[in-house]
């Protein structure tokens, strides 16, 4: 079963964590604007 995370603040603490703890892993993101939550959306984790 693969691990999901749930997001929400897609602002630039919540990449830097996303991009630390996200790798491999189904990221869910909300947030209350929806182009940042888009944007981070077609980010890649390293
Ligand atoms: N970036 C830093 O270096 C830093 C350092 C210390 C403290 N902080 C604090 O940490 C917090 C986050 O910082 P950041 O740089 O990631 O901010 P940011 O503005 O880049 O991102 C915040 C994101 O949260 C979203 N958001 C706000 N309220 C929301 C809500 N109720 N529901 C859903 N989404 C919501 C905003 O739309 C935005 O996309 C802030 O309070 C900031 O003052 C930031």
């Amino acid at each position: 079963m693969q691990d999901v995370i749930l997001w929400t603040g897609a602002g630039q603490i919540g990449m830097a964590i996303a991009r630390l703890v996200g790798y491999g892993k189904k990221i869910i993101v909300g947030d209350k604007n929806i182009e940042n939550a888009k944007f981070t959306a077609k980010m890649k984790s390293y």
